[in-house]
């Protein structure tokens, strides 16, 4: 049954609560209506239905002298139901809501736990007060979704905050903590974490014993008179998150909704706002993050691994490798708290990587992003050692040492006398055979790849690498423990490159194809950037450096990239790659790179020719779809989506056109098939279609659907 609200008065409880999602309780002359909807509280039409009902009960009964709203489980309302976006829309709208809840004449208080986000801080902020627990957190994430917040969120919050923190708030899409909030004027108490509902309780009594005026958060004008025409808060936001929303109407909606809020009276304002959201509801854009998000979701479910795996302990951590990965590794579970060991051949390269960690930290406190204290207490996590001995105690050891075979598998000998049994052995390598280094452990059961991706310690991606015989509980260890120290984990199956890594050598491969037939780097690189990467993929080698495995003993000094390497342009570590860098490390494109490149054309004996950039962008795109496609044929990726939140998290890959794979829907597989054919008949097998897109496009299906 999804009855929606029932009126109970505690001192005579008649009814069964179990399978209400909203209710209403008078405690003492105060009305408390309870949101029960798990697993997050979501406004469906059910409870939004359930608090109008609610909030009419509370409204016609002259016993209530107050209202406190609050929810049930681990949070409050954590925003508007997304699953419900792209339907048509069914009454009672949030808006009639908070018609009802601001139509009351005695005051309604909010009392907030967990997260109050999107359309639940709407509502909050539609009541008269707002009171939180410490751990709380209160936002509206709707940007992250492609949208702007609809339920008034452009209208109250800067009445209550001021425009520019209000825009802050609504174009980063960040959560503020309860203080922050109480500082800003969005709530009006923190409250201790212990009985929520009975300090909101209280709050509210004190209230009516005060008589304490009630302001509606649409009738304050104090900020709005302040901000109106102050063109430098909005000039502010412009500048502060342009970059973020290239691609996309988002920005420019936001400020023309909060400009709104300044400018017009209440209810022009949210009609404005109301307009706005509509149109990001049903652009593509937003359908593309609606996407992502469950995507994100989807990807902590991992096929085969039944609900209830027992995940083994980790509290200690071992990195080997203090090179560019395992500092960054590292620096991911000390920020977690856990103690970790880092494990390196020379005292030299073990001062080195502990100095860079150092920096790092140092650099953070220095930019306002950690308190001293914090660094300090993550530095004291980490201990340096010279031998692998050091790591006997370790439950989890992570080796991101050389990417050579013989090397890792010299480290897992040796990892494996000294590992404590049930010990968790990861691996970090970008390409190498996962089983093949399993193979040297005594128990394989624990060893799978931990694939970070650079920098590590920023960048969310985690390939979880699944060996053949890696034991389902430790899958299940590595997917908490990601959860743990804030990565988006996927689950992939071994082969070379695994699922990023081998996508993207289809992209370098045309990439450096397209510059002996006619494009320069900076062609390339300005079409991927325009269609929203944050960079090109010759930008991106300047950045990793061009001698990532090249070695000037083994080099042939055939190909642009190896020339570039023994001519010393190895990057921007050397000032010079593909492009020139200034001492800012600002590219600037170069005329040696460029002869260099008409020179290795002409000795090739290709017709330069001009290249569209429509072509630029199905060359590398197409080729790596269908690389995906090979990939889920095979069963390395579980679903498509894994793949999109792989290229997002890992390279990226801008979430408003929701992944390669999903992007290939969108565009139509039977386009990219007729693309990967065209070109195939032209430039040969690196084009061939995947038997899996022919299959899907012979059946008129998606990736989506599979
Ligand atoms: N609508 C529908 N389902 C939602 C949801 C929402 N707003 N938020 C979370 N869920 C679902 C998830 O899909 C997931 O379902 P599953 O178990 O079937 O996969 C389940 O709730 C639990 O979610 P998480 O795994 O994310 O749980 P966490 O505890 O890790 O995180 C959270 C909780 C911080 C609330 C996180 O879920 C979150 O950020 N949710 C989205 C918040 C949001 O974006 N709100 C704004 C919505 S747009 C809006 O309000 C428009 C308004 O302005 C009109
Ligand atoms: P790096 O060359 O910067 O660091 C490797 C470190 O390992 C060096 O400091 C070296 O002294 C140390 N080392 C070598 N043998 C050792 C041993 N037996 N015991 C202890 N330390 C030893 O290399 P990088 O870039 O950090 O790569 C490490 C691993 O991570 C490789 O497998 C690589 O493929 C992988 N990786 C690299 C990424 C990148 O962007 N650089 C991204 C993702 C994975």
């Amino acid at each position: 049954m999804l009855y929606l609200c029932h009126e109970n008065r505690r001192e005579e409880p008649t009814m069964d609560r179990t399978d209400t999602e909203v209710s209403l309780d008078i405690d003492g002359g105060i009305a408390v209506v309870t949101v029960d909807s798990p697993p997050v509280n979501a406004l469906s039409q059910v409870v939004r239905a359930g608090l109008v009902n609610a909030f009419e009960a509370a409204r016609r009964d002259p016993a209530v002298e107050a209202v406190v709203l609050v929810c049930a489980g681990k949070t409050f309302i954590a925003g508007a139901d997304i699953t419900e976006f792209g339907k048509p829309p069914q009454a009672p709208s949030l808006a009639e809501v908070q018609a009802a809840i601001e139509a009351m004449d005695r005051p309604v208080t909010a009392a907030i736990h967990g997260t109050a986000l999107g359309g639940g801080l709407e509502l909050a902020l539609a009541c008269h007060f707002r009171v939180a627990v410490p751990s709380a957190k209160l936002g509206l994430p709707e940007v992250k979704l492609g949208l702007l917040p609809g339920g008034g969120g452009t209208q109250r919050l800067p009445r209550l905050v001021g425009a520019a923190r209000a825009l802050e708030m609504i174009l980063s899409g960040t959560p503020i903590g309860a203080a922050a909030a109480k500082a800003a004027g969005l709530i009006d108490a923190v409250l201790p974490d212990e009985d929520l509902r009975a300090g909101a309780l209280a709050f509210a009594r004190s209230i009516v014993a005060e008589d304490a005026p009630r302001n509606r958060t649409r009738d304050r004008t104090d900020w709005t008179d302040r901000d109106r025409g102050d063109e430098t808060i909005f000039a502010a936001a412009e500048k502060a998150h342009g970059r973020k929303f290239r691609g996309t109407s988002q920005l420019g909606h936001v400020v023309a909704a909060v400009r709104g809020s300044l400018e017009l009276p209440f209810e022009e304002g949210l009609a404005l706002e109301r307009k706005l959201f509509a149109e990001l509801v049903a652009s593509p854009q937003s359908a593309a993050m609606r996407h992502v998000f469950f995507a994100e979701r989807q990807a902590g479910k991992v096929p085969g691994l039944k609900a209830g795996t027992p995940t083994l302990s980790v509290e200690t951590v071992g990195v080997i490798g203090a090179g560019t990965m395992g500092g960054g590794i590292a620096m991911n579970f000390l920020n977690a708290g856990l103690p970790v060991t880092l494990v390196e051949t020379t005292q030299a390269a073990l001062d080195r990587g502990m100095a860079t960690i150092r920096a790092n930290y140092e650099g953070s406190v220095q930019r306002g992003r950690m308190s001293e204290t914090d660094a300090a207490a993550r530095l004291a996590l980490l201990s340096g050692a010279l031998d692998m001995e050091a790591l006997a105690g370790c439950d989890l050891v992570v080796e991101a040492v050389f990417e050579t075979m013989a090397v890792k598998q010299a480290v897992f000998s040796r990892l494996d006398a000294v590992a404590k049994p049930g010990a968790i052995l990861a691996t970090n390598t970008s390409y190498l055979d996962v089983d093949a280094i399993a193979a040297l452990a005594n128990w394989p059961e624990h060893v799978l790849g931990l694939h970070f991706f650079s920098p590590a310690n920023v960048m969310k991606l985690l390939e979880v690498v699944r060996g053949a015989k890696t034991a389902p509980a430790v899958i299940a260890t590595a997917m908490q423990l990601a959860k743990r120290i804030g990565k988006t984990a996927v689950v992939v199956g071994v082969c070379h490159g695994f699922v990023g890594n081998r996508m993207l050598a289809q992209r370098k491969l045309q990439a450096d194809a397209l510059l002996l037939e006619g494009a320069m780097p900076w062609d390339v690189d300005r079409v991927l950037t325009d269609f929203g990467l944050p960079m090109g993929p010759f930008a991106m080698s300047d950045l990793a450096g061009l001698d990532l495995g090249w070695s000037a003993e083994t080099s042939k000094g055939e190909t642009v990239r190896e020339i570039l390497c023994e001519r010393g342009r190895r990057g921007q570590k050397t000032g010079a790659g593909f492009y020139d860098y200034d001492a800012a490390r600002k590219a600037t494109p170069s005329a040696d790179v460029e002869a260099l490149i008409l020179e290795v054309s002409a000795r090739d004996g290709y017709v330069r020719r001009s290249v569209s950039d429509q072509e630029i962008l199905e060359r590398c795109l197409y080729p790596m779809i269908n690389e995906g496609a090979k990939i889920l044929d095979e069963g390395i990726a579980a679903r498509a989506s894994d793949i999109d939140i792989v290229w997002i998290h890992g390279y990226g890959w801008p979430a408003y056109t929701g992944g390669p794979m999903y992007y290939a829907d969108r565009l139509g597989l039977g386009t990219v098939l007729a693309g990967l054919r065209r070109y195939e008949a032209t430039h040969g097998e690196a084009f061939h279609p995947a038997p899996l897109l022919e299959r899907l496009v012979a059946e008129g299906r998606g990736f989506g659907d599979l």
